[in-house]
């Protein structure tokens, strides 16, 4: 998963000074729900479709997949600044990952805890998943001579309370997200292999089908709770999350376009291409998807929302700022109010 994070500074074990990793550091956030409500989700109506997606989890095909012996060095040198570029990507990467798992551990915790044994099953595989992912991505870490010590940073974690549905609706879109990524990056480099250099890439493809499966998850448990996907409801919070995950990854993948460069790809077709993925594979688990089709009108706010957002960090003057800060909030407004259209498998 991929939104589950806020940027503040963490302290690096004893002995590492690498600024760059410091000020990118993401701590992982604790995100904590209705629990009982959670607990309440009845399966019954979509009981074939939860069943069947607890046996794939079951049966874990990726077992194997994540060597732990596979030789995670890198294969080729890397400038200073395309170094910083790596190893903040595998950074972000490795915190995003502990989060998911920390949010799945919890929730299966209580599921069990309140006597939901299949759905604290399904959270239990998901965290399982989760931690190797971080766990891979840390060993790349070690590669490269950095320690993160996770265990410590899920100490000082601060929580924050969603209500059940924006867990629904944002883990959902994290997921799916995150399955965009990880195979437009494979599909990328299997079509430029002389820019695959790590080894960590070969092992993207089986690796995004985990997320993908979390996503259908997600998506079935939506289908649990129909009222969160009806009427004006529905509606708001598929705008609010598509738009505000959309918003994230566009101002991280543009600002920090140093990583995607290297992999020879050009980030904003990168961060394009992720938005309209995501956007049409939400189609079977939202009512309501923005239109990206009609009108190039929602990316071209994206840029000027990319651009006014560079401008914001590089201006010290007081009044230009605020000039600044006014046109970025109108932006944001406008991309927030973009057309959407229904999607029709999803309306009664
Ligand atoms: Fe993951
Ligand atoms: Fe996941």
């Amino acid at each position: 998963m991929t939104t589950a994070t806020a940027t503040q500074p963490v302290e690096l074990p004893a002995g590492q000074s690498a600024p760059h990793l410091r000020e990118d550091l993401l701590t992982p956030r604790f995100y904590t729900t209705e629990i009982d409500k959670a607990a309440r989700t009845s399966v019954e109506e979509n009981r074939p479709v939860f069943e069947a997606m607890l046996a794939e989890m079951e049966a874990d095909y990726n077992r194997n997949h994540f060597d732990r012996k596979a030789p995670l060095d890198r294969l080729r040198d890397l400038s200073a600044d395309e170094r910083v570029a790596w190893e903040s990507y595998l950074v972000r990467s490795c915190v995003s990952e502990f989060s998911g798992f920390l949010l799945f551990k919890e929730l299966s915790r209580r599921l069990l805890k309140g006597g939901r044994a299949e759905l604290g099953r399904v959270f239990q595989l998901m965290a399982r998943d989760e931690a190797r992912h971080a766990g891979f991505l840390n060993r790349a870490l070690v590669a490269e001579e950095i320690t993160l010590d996770l265990p410590k940073l899920s100490t000082k974690r601060p929580v924050t309370w969603f209500p059940l549905s924006w867990v629904i609706y944002s883990v959902y879109l994290s997921e799916k997200i995150g399955y965009w990524r990880y195979i437009l990056i494979d599909r990328h480099l299997k079509a430029n292999p002389d820019n695959s250099f790590a080894p960590l890439f070969d092992f993207f493809e089986p690796w995004c089908q985990d997320e993908n499966r979390h996503g259908d998850i997600f998506s079935v448990l939506l289908k649990c709770w129909p009222g969160m996907s009806q009427g004006f409801r529905g509606k708001l919070l598929s705008r609010f999350f598509l738009w505000s995950v959309f918003l994230t990854h566009s101002l991280t993948v543009c600002e920090r376009g140093e990583f995607y460069k290297l992999l020879g790809m050009e980030p904003s077709l990168f961060d394009e291409e992720v938005m309209r993925k995501t956007n049409d594979t939400s189609r079977r688990a939202f009512p309501w998807v923005f239109d990206l089709d009609s009108s190039r009108r929602y990316l071209e706010l994206r840029d000027q929302l990319v651009d006014t957002f560079r401008e914001m960090k590089e201006e010290d003057g007081f009044f230009a700022k605020i000039g600044l800060t006014s046109r970025f909030a109108l932006l944001l407004m406008r991309q927030f109010s973009q057309p959407m259209v229904p999607c029709l498998e999803q309306v009664d």
